[in-house]
């Protein structure tokens, strides 16, 4: 269960709904189960299958004061059902675990145990954690004892345990997200979160809990240790702020964080940073990423002249061949990219990267980070942090070209919202369609068929231009739609022979190209028209009108776009 989403509140504001709260601005990691439990002069649980709202009827059964500790989960083990869902507590009901990751040696812990007379409720691996320290209880005191469980544990984890009779929090970390709230002074309290946004409208304070800390929080305290000794951590200011994190109007997040491009790819070039981190990277550069940080990736090749090469994330250890690596993260958590920057780090190689997530993993384990400044993105769909890696990639291009940084009106995109509507009723009455373009346009046609499959689930598959003739044009039949991506560029007339290819053989054709292109105009079924763009930037406006596509694809076939099923905002699971 890497991808869950946990928060931990201490304090007189009402604990359950304060993390009932944060738990739905965390469903983005996770949404097929959620429960909170709230700790006074009792432990109470209450959970439930589906979606973190589902709770809101049974929040009247925890008691208003007191603890609490809440999860949001993404089931890897046991299947998503009432019983396995977080919460877990031990037989008496006196010790209380949420868990994000996997504990790798459950079977034989939870063997030893039930040979030992336990008995078990689920069939999850977190269970181990509460049955394990109601034992250590008997022996040690509460802290003490937690420690011993951590210890036996292998895997992968961020704990947050409560106590019958204990005013604690207690948390450890292993690959796992966990960050710490540290509550405005004076109001005795603190949270704790796999993420900040599940606290910045109580606080922006915030300390990162590292691979190896355990500790514990209550009302004044902060503990944390590693190997026994106490540490002390530095405190990072968040920048983002708690409406940052809301909807503000839009019936999606999606929706909003398409509309807040222009702003979020403006801030990032502001960034001061970006020459200097240009200048670093070496030819012989190896890059990493997955899924939509990969196609940003893709779209840097067509534009830079460095000798660079592009590695998906996943397949890094088969393909790698040394030298520094460039990450690109939005979460800065994807487990396939953290394996092979780890990779690279063990052989001394530097690591750079390009997370939008403050305070991640990766973050913590670059040598050198340039942040895109696309605020909290929490549509599953990566959109906004797209188009600002690409504006920091650009830059970098830009930089190492002794060009000036490039800037970029979005606004003519976005505007193509109301078309795309339109267009989007004609894709739910099909079930296959192909995205075609040729040289960066490759990259953005590979980026509009993902984001189409992940939110309307419609079979979208994206070719090269170039590429349908060696197979998939056999595929091409009367009314397939094709999606081609055709700015006025230097491949733009060998695109318009591709197009003229799947026309011959009966597709709808749906063509993406310049304001005013009559050529192509004639040659589409639809056309809509983009500014005048720069060849190498074409995909940071042509992906607009794709991501508004698959949006609206996805709402009008009755599908959440902002909770697609099967996926999770960070992957962290290999
Ligand atoms: C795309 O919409 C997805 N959210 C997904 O492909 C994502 O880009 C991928 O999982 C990589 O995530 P990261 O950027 O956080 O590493």
């Amino acid at each position: 269960m890497n991808m869950c989403g946990i928060v931990g509140y201490v304090g007189s504001k009402g604990a359950k709904t304060v993390v009932f709260e944060g738990l739905k601005t965390l469903e983005y990691r996770g949404y097929d189960s959620a429960g909170i439990a709230v700790n006074n002069s009792k432990i109470t649980v209450v959970k439930d299958v589906g979606f973190v709202e589902k709770l809101e009827p049974h929040l009247s059964q925890l008691p208003a004061s007191g603890n609490a500790i809440g999860h949001t989960r993404w089931a890897t083990h046991g299947v998503p059902n009432q019983v396995n869902a977080h919460p877990h507590t031990d037989m008496k009901v006196n010790v209380v675990a949420v868990h994000n990751g996997i504990i790798e040696n459950f079977m034989l812990l939870k063997q030893n145990l039930k040979d030992g007379g336990v008995e078990f409720k689920s069939d999850t691996d977190t269970e181990v954690i509460p049955q394990l320290l109601s034992i250590e209880l008997n022996e040690a005191e509460p802290f003490t004892a937690f420690k011993k469980v951590i210890e036996k544990l292998e895997g992968s984890y961020a704990i947050l345990v409560m106590i019958k009779g204990d005013h604690r929090i207690f948390f450890a970390r292993n690959h796992s997200p966990l960050v710490i709230g540290k509550g405005e002074d004076g109001r005795g309290e603190n949270l704790i979160a796999s993420d900040v946004v599940a606290f910045l409208k109580h606080t922006k304070q915030a300390i990162f809990v590292k691979d190896g800390d355990v500790g514990y929080i209550d009302g004044k305290n902060i503990h944390i240790e590693v190997d026994n000794q106490k540490v002390g951590r530095e405190i990072t200011e968040i920048e983002w702020s708690a409406k940052d994190a809301m909807k503000d109007g839009y019936p999606h997040f999606m929706l909003k964080e398409i509309y807040e491009q222009p702003d979020a790819v403006k801030n990032t070039l502001l960034d001061a940073r970006i020459d200097e981190f240009a200048h670093k990277l070496d030819d012989g550069l190896e890059i990493v990423a997955a899924g939509t940080s990969y196609h940003a990736g893709l779209a840097f090749q067509y534009a830079s002249n460095m000798k660079c090469r592009l590695i998906i994330s996943s397949e890094f250890s088969a393909l790698y061949r040394g030298g520094s690596v460039l990450a690109i993260s939005q979460s800065g958590e994807t487990a396939d990219t953290l394996q092979a920057v780890r990779a690279a780090e063990k052989r001394g190689e530097k690591i750079y990267s390009i997370v939008n997530v403050n305070g991640s993993t990766l973050t913590r384990i670059s040598d050198q980070v340039v942040h895109t400044h696309a605020g909290p993105e929490i549509g599953v769909a990566a959109t906004k942090t797209f188009t600002t890696q690409l504006a920091v990639l650009y830059a970098v291009d830009a930089a190492l070209k002794g060009n000036p940084k490039p800037t970029f009106d979005l606004a003519p995109a976005i505007a193509l919202d109301g078309d795309m509507k339109a267009l989007a009723k004609e894709l739910t009455k099909t079930s296959e369609l192909f995205y075609i373009g040729r040289g960066p346009s490759a990259a953005t046609a590979r980026e509009g068929a993902l984001k189409l499959k992940e939110l309307a689930y419609l079979h979208a598959e994206a070719y090269e231009g170039g590429e349908l003739k060696h197979g998939p044009l056999a595929l091409i039949e009367d009314g397939v739609p094709i999606i081609a991506i055709c700015p006025n560029d230097t491949h733009k007339k060998k695109m318009m022979g591709n197009i003229e290819e799947v026309k011959a053989r009966g597709a709808k054709v749906f063509v993406f190209g310049e304001q005013g292109d009559k050529e192509l105009e004639h040659l589409s079924d639809k056309f809509y028209g983009l500014p005048k763009i720069k060849e190498e930037y074409s995909p940071m406006t042509y992906v607009i009108p794709l991501q508004l596509l698959a949006y609206h694809t996805a709402v009008l076939l009755g599908k959440n776009p902002d909770k697609p099923r099967n996926l999770a905002k960070s992957v962290t699971v290999e």
